[in-house]
């Protein structure tokens, strides 16, 4: 990205360019939840909406998702996302701050957030998961789903190490930062805000040669994100060696290579509000 301001069209083409390689884990992660046929729930930090469709989904036609995010230039991405697939009457968005929700307490019935809550919004992970939480009936449950390791350098195992190394490869977490910020301790923030059987689940995504043409897109997406901006961080030889295997204009870009194999996790953190 040019500057350290988001551009919201960036992130959104992101969202969308990714998502190919992404739903079948989201898909998987909504189906463990169990969402129970017609309740209503928040998608916090919905972005452009991908998610809030599926759960819309989950829970049928007299259930309901409200997607809420901070940018509205996202959330303009996100109506028509929904239009478009028909589900208008089930899915609303509304503008707000996860660490300040516009709703009342006990609102719904469940809340999830992927790649918010936990991932790098705002200095204090516990607030956020206990407002998650406030807005939640009791019995009803709070999930949160983030990016959690991958494996996409097939035969390049010390590169790709030394790539997640760097601030990007580490990011949103912070070099420094305390141990308990980092979004693979969030038991401790379920436990923390009171919720009850707390648990963390794995999902893996995965692919391999031959890409179809929206998955090798993804591929590049992916490569531009865990890895932007990190040359001063590398040695001119690891960098090289990305530029070689990672950026789409070269000839031996990994992604094309017939025996290319790669694997990535998401973590899910679960827990129900206390009756
Ligand atoms: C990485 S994106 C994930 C979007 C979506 N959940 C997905 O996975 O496709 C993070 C989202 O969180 C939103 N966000 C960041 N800080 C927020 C806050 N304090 N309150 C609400 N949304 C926030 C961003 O605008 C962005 O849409």
């Amino acid at each position: 990205m040019p500057s350290d301001i988001p551009d919201m069209e960036y992130v959104a083409q992101m969202l969308l360019v990714g998502n190919p390689l992404i739903e079948p884990v989201d898909r998987a992660a909504i189906q463990a939840l169990q969402l129970p046929p017609g309740s209503r729930g928040l998608d916090a930090g919905c972005g452009i909406g991908l998610q809030a469709l599926l759960l819309a989904e989950a829970v049928g036609p007299a259930g309901h998702v409200t997607g809420l995010d901070l940018s509205p230039e996202l959330l303009v991405y996100a109506k028509d996302v929904v239009k478009k697939a028909g589900l208008s009457k089930r899915v609303s968005f509304r503008e707000g701050d996860v660490s300040n929700l516009p709703f009342d307490d006990d609102t719904f019935d469940w809340a999830w957030s992927k790649d918010c809550v936990g991932y790098g919004i705002g200095p204090e992970p516990l607030a956020l998961v206990k407002e998650l939480a406030r807005v939640v009936k009791p019995d009803g449950s709070v999930a949160i789903l983030s990016w959690s390791s991958e494996k996409l350098l097939p035969g390049h195992p010390v590169l790709e190490a030394r790539l997640n190394a760097t601030s990007s490869g580490i990011a949103p977490f912070v070099q420094g930062e305390k141990p308990e910020l980092h979004f693979s301790r969030a038991l401790g923030w379920f436990r923390d805000a009171g919720l009850a059987e707390p648990t963390a689940r794995t999902f893996v995504g995965d692919a391999h040669a031959p890409l179809a043409d929206d998955l090798r897109s993804a591929f590049i997406a992916l490569f531009q994100m865990r890895w932007s901006g990190v040359e001063s961080e590398l040695t001119q030889e690891d960098w090289a060696e990305y530029q070689r295997l990672c950026l789409p204009e070269s000839p031996d870009l990994i992604i094309d290579h017939p025996d290319y194999y790669a694997f990535f996790t998401y973590s899910m953190f679960h827990g129900k509000v206390a009756e």
